[in-house]
């Protein structure tokens, strides 16, 4: 059974109480958290005080995807603000080996995402290190964009380097995510499926995360 992470970028944020107790009741496994700088990507979202006050909301793991530069300065404070994995993008992180014993010295669970562009063998290196892989399916910036169908050719080159070395390293799917491309997206390895406007823009989400839940 797939993880399901409903990324709250596509929540309403005049009545957010609504949607963090839709999603509590619902079957989602994590709120995923989409921290956006105006910088690495074009557009800004939120960052640790709206994480804090999810945090004090929901009992499910909150998986915070940081599209920001210098995610070094910020670790800690996301860590306060109640992450439990903290992602951070390969194409920002010089060292990003350092980042990842950052994360987990603050006691988070490390993840690394990568751009449509950017091929997965440049994980090989860390690969046992970390928790989490977090597959670009779109172009981060922007919720609602169309999936990129060559990530289910990196999915499963993923999946067969994860299972080559013996890892329990999770492949998390990132943008465009449906109901409908979301059986291909299991078939080639994903475990866990991020879903924005799928979730938030349907008539009953609670409904539409039971779907995702059951594929
Ligand atoms: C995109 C974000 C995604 C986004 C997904 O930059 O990282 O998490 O919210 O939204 P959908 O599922 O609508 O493509
Ligand atoms: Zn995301």
């Amino acid at each position: 059974m797939p993880i399901i992470a409903p990324s709250l970028l596509s929540a309403n944020y005049l009545n957010l109480e609504a949607d963090c107790n839709m999603l509590n009741e619902s079957e989602a496994d994590w709120y995923h958290l989409d921290v956006m700088d105006g910088s690495f990507v074009p557009n800004i979202s939120f960052g640790p005080m709206l994480i804090e006050f999810f945090r004090k909301a929901t009992k499910k793991v909150c998986d915070v995807h940081l599209m920001i530069v210098n995610p070094e300065n910020y670790a800690e404070q996301f860590k306060n603000a109640g992450a439990d994995n903290l992602t951070v993008h390969i194409e920002t992180c010089n060292h990003l080996h350092r980042n990842i014993q950052q994360i987990k010295s603050l006691g988070m669970k490390a993840g690394v995402a990568v751009n449509p562009h950017t091929p997965v063998s440049g994980l090989s290196d860390v690969l046992h290190d970390i928790d989490l892989v977090c597959l670009m399916s779109v172009n981060p910036g922007f919720g609602g964009q169309k999936f990129i169908p060559q990530t289910l050719e990196k999915i499963k080159q993923l999946r067969k380097m994860i299972d080559d070395k013996g890892l329990n390293v999770l492949i998390e799917i990132d943008g465009g995510v449906t109901l409908d491309n979301a059986p291909s997206i299991i078939a080639a390895g994903a475990d866990v499926l991020v879903a924005g406007n799928t979730v938030f823009k349907s008539a009953d989400p609670t409904a539409t995360i039971k779907k995702l839940k059951s594929l």
